[in-house]
C-alpha cells in the first residue's frame, strides 16, 4: 500500500517537473511557431512555394549587437514606427549606453530622455500616404515571431508595379517601402544580413527585455525544484514507514 502511494505521488512531482521544464524550453520556439512561418508566394513559373522562415540571430547577452540594433532602429525605422512601450531611458541601462550617447544620438524623435520612442509623422496620415499604417513595433516580434521579422526584413524584392517599387515575399503588397535598400547595395549582402540580425535582435530585446533573464530564473526553479524533491521524498518514506 505505503510503496503505491510512494511511487503514485513521486510520479506525480515528476510528471509536473517535466511539464514545467517542457513549457520553460519550449516556449520561445512555441512562440516563433505561433507566427505561421513565412507565407506562400508564386514563383515565376506559377508554382505556388512555401517561404521557410529564416533563423534570426538573437541573443540577448551581445551588447554590441543590441547597440549596433538600436542604432539602426533609430536611425531608419521611427520615422514611420513607434515603440510605445520602450523608453529611451532603458535602452541606456539595458544596453549599456551613457545617457550622454543615447541623449545625442538616439534621440531622434523626442527630447526627453525618459520619453517613449514615438514616431516622427502621425500614423494616421501615414495611413493616407501609404494605404496602411505603420504598426507599432514593440511587440511585433512576439506577435510574429523573431524569424518571421528577419525573413520579412530581408524579403524586399524590386517590383516596378508597386508604387514604391519594391515588394515583398513575407507580407505580400506590404505598403512598406524597402527602406534599408541603400544599406543593402552599400554594405553587399553577407554585412547587410548581419546587420538586420542586429536590428531584430534589438526588436527581441524590446518585445521582451527581461527575456535573457527569465530562462535563467527558471532554469533556477527548475533546479530548486529538483532539489525540493529530495527532502519530500525522505518526508514521504518516514510518514508511510509505520503504515504497512
Ligand atoms: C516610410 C515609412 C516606414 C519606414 C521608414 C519603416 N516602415 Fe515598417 N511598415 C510601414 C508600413 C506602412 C507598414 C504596414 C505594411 C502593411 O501592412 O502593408 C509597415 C510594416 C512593418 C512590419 C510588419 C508588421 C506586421 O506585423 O504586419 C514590420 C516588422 C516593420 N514594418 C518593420 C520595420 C523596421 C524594422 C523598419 C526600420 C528598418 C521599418 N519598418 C521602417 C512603414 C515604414
Amino acid at each position: 500500500m505505503s510503496a503505491f502511494n510512494l511511487k503514485s505521488s513521486l510520479s506525480k512531482i515528476g510528471a509536473g517537473i517535466l511539464l514545467a521544464a517542457t513549457a520553460v524550453i519550449a516556449s520561445p520556439s512555441a512562440m516563433a511557431a505561433g507566427g505561421g512561418g513565412c507565407g506562400t508566394y508564386t514563383n515565376a513559373d506559377g508554382e505556388n512555394v512555401t517561404l521557410e522562415c529564416s533563423h534570426a540571430p538573437i541573443d540577448l547577452t551581445n551588447k554590441g549587437s543590441l547597440q549596433r540594433g538600436a542604432a539602426m532602429f533609430m536611425n531608419y525605422c521611427v520615422g514611420c514606427h513607434s515603440a510605445q512601450y520602450v523608453r529611451h531611458s532603458r535602452i541606456a541601462q539595458d544596453l549599456d549606453i551613457p545617457p550622454e550617447l543615447v541623449e545625442k544620438y538616439l534621440l531622434v524623435t523626442s527630447d526627453q530622455i525618459g520619453d517613449h520612442i514615438t514616431a516622427q509623422i502621425d500614423p494616421d496620415t501615414q495611413a493616407a500616404w501609404f494605404g496602411a499604417a505603420p504598426p507599432d513595433l514593440s511587440l511585433v516580434n512576439r506577435l510574429r515571431g523573431d524569424d518571421w521579422v528577419y525573413t520579412y526584413l530581408l524579403s524586399f524584392y524590386e517590383d516596378p508595379s508597386r508604387p514604391w517599387g519594391a515588394n515583398n515575399l513575407v507580407l505580400a503588397n506590404a505598403a512598406m517601402p524597402h527602406v534599408l535598400h541603400n544599406l543593402q547595395k552599400e554594405l553587399g549582402q553577407e554585412e547587410y544580413e548581419a546587420r538586420v540580425g542586429d536590428l531584430v535582435n534589438f526588436m527581441a530585446w524590446m518585445a521582451e527585455p527581461v527575456r535573457h533573464e527569465r530562462k535563467i530564473y527558471g532554469a533556477f526553479v527548475l533546479l530548486f525544484l529538483l532539489a525540493l524533491l529530495i527532502p519530500v521524498y525522505l518526508l514521504n518514506k518516514e510518514f508511510w514507514k509505520d503504515v504497512k
